[in-house]
C-alpha cells in the first residue's frame, strides 16, 4: 500500500512518488553517512548527524519525483536522473530547517518530528542548513551526476536561480514581510501570488527544468515543462495554505493554523477556502495546457499537478 491516503489522483502517481523516495532516501542516506568524502577534511559528527535527522525522516520527496518522471520523457533512466534529484532535495531539506528557525515561522514539528532547532540547537540547525545547501550544489557539479560539463553548469545556475534572491529566498523575505512585520501595507492578491512563485514555485518549476536539461530537452520543451513546474508549485502552495487552514498536525506532520496566528497573507486568506479550491482547480488546467505539446508519456506529470492540489500530506 501506498503511504499516501486516496485522493482521486491516480494510484500510478502515488506509487511512483513512493518508489522514487526509495530509491533517492538510499542515495541521501549515502551522502550523509559519517566517512569524509573526496576533498573533506572532517565531518563533525553532530553537523551530520543533525544534517540527516533533516533529511532522512519522512517528506513527500515531491521535487526529486518531478526530477526523474521529466527526465524518463527524455528516455533518461531513473538512475541516470537522481543524483540530481537527490541535490534538489537537500536544497529544499535546507529551506524547511531554516524555515522553522524560531526567526522565522518558529516551528517545533517537522515531518512528525521536532525540527532541527529543537532537537539540536538553533545554532546547529544554521549550520544544518548553510551544509545541506553546499552540498546540494556539489552534488549537481559532481561528474557523476551527469558526464556533460555543460549539462552539470546548466543544472547549477538553475538552481542556483531558483533558490536564491529573486527565488526561493526571495520569497522568503517577502513572506516574513506578508506577515507586517515590518510595517508593510497589506499585500494584494497579485503579490501574495507572486512571493508563492518565488519561496515555492522557483524550486518546484525548477525541479521539472532539471528533468528536462538532463533530457537534453529542446528549448521550447524545456520552457514548456518549466511552465508546468511553475503552475503545480503555485497549486502546490495554495494547497498548502488549504491544509494549514483545515487539516491537522498529525496527519500533516507539522503544525497547522499556524498562518492564522501569525496573520500571515495567504490566498485562503484573501480569497476564501472555496475561492483558493478553485484557484487550485485552475492552476491544474494551466499545467495541463503546458502539456499539450506532450502525449501520454507525460500523463504522470498530468496526475502530478493533481496530486498537487489534491494532496492531504
Ligand atoms: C513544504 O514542502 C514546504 C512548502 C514548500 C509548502 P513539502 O510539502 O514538499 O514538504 P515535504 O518535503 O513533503 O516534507
Ligand atoms: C515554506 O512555506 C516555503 C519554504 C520552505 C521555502 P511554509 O512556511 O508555508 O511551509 P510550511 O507550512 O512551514 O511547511
Ligand atoms: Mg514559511
Ligand atoms: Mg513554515
Ligand atoms: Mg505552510
Amino acid at each position: 500500500m501506498s503511504q499516501f491516503p486516496a485522493t482521486s489522483t491516480s494510484q500510478t502517481f502515488r506509487d511512483r512518488l513512493a518508489a522514487t523516495a526509495g530509491e533517492v532516501e538510499a542515495i541521501l542516506e549515502e551522502l550523509l553517512s559519517d566517512d569524509i568524502r573526496g576533498g573533506e577534511i572532517a565531518r563533525p559528527e553532530r553537523l551530520t548527524a543533525a544534517m540527516r535527522h533533516a533529511v532522512l525522516a519522512g517528506g513527500k520527496r515531491l521535487r526529486p519525483c518531478l526530477v526523474v518522471e521529466v527526465a524518463r520523457i527524455f528516455g533518461v533512466e531513473t538512475k541516470a536522473a537522481l543524483r540530481a534529484a537527490s541535490g534538489i532535495e537537500l536544497l529544499h531539506c535546507y529551506s524547511l530547517v531554516h524555515d522553522d528557525l524560531p526567526a522565522m515561522d518558529d516551528d517545533d514539528l517537522r515531518r512528525g518530528r521536532p525540527t532541527v532547532h529543537k532537537a539540536y540547537d538553533e545554532a546547529t540547525a544554521i549550520l544544518v542548513g548553510d551544509a545541506l545547501q553546499t552540498l546540494a550544489f556539489e552534488i549537481l557539479a559532481d561528474p557523476r551526476t551527469d558526464p556533460d560539463p555543460e549539462i552539470r553548469a546548466t543544472l547549477v545556475l538553475g538552481l542556483a536561480r531558483a533558490a536564491g534572491l529573486g527565488g526561493m529566498v526571495g520569497g522568503q523575505m517577502l513572506d516574513l514581510a506578508a506577515e507586517g512585520r515590518y510595517g508593510e501595507a497589506a499585500l494584494d492578491l497579485e503579490q501574495v501570488r507572486r512571493l508563492q512563485a518565488m519561496k515555492t514555485g522557483a524550486l518546484l518549476a525548477f525541479s521539472a527544468e532539471a528533468g528536462a536539461i538532463l533530457g537534453r530537452a529542446e528549448p521550447r520543451q524545456r520552457e514548456a515543462l518549466k511552465r508546468f513546474g511553475t503552475a503545480l508549485g503555485a497549486a502546490f502552495q495554495v494547497a498548502d495554505d488549504i491544509l494549514d487552514r483545515e487539516a491537522t498536525a498529525e496527519s500533516l506532520g507539522k503544525r497547522t493554523g499556524k498562518d492564522r496566528d501569525r496573520g500571515k497573507a495567504t490566498l485562503v486568506d484573501l480569497l476564501g477556502l472555496d475561492a483558493a479550491r478553485a484557484e487550485c482547480r485552475r492552476l491544474v488546467e494551466e499545467a495541463h495546457r503546458s502539456l499539450q505539446d506532450f502525449g501520454p508519456e507525460a500523463d504522470i506529470l498530468r496526475d502530478a499537478a493533481r496530486f498537487a492540489a489534491e494532496r492531504r500530506v
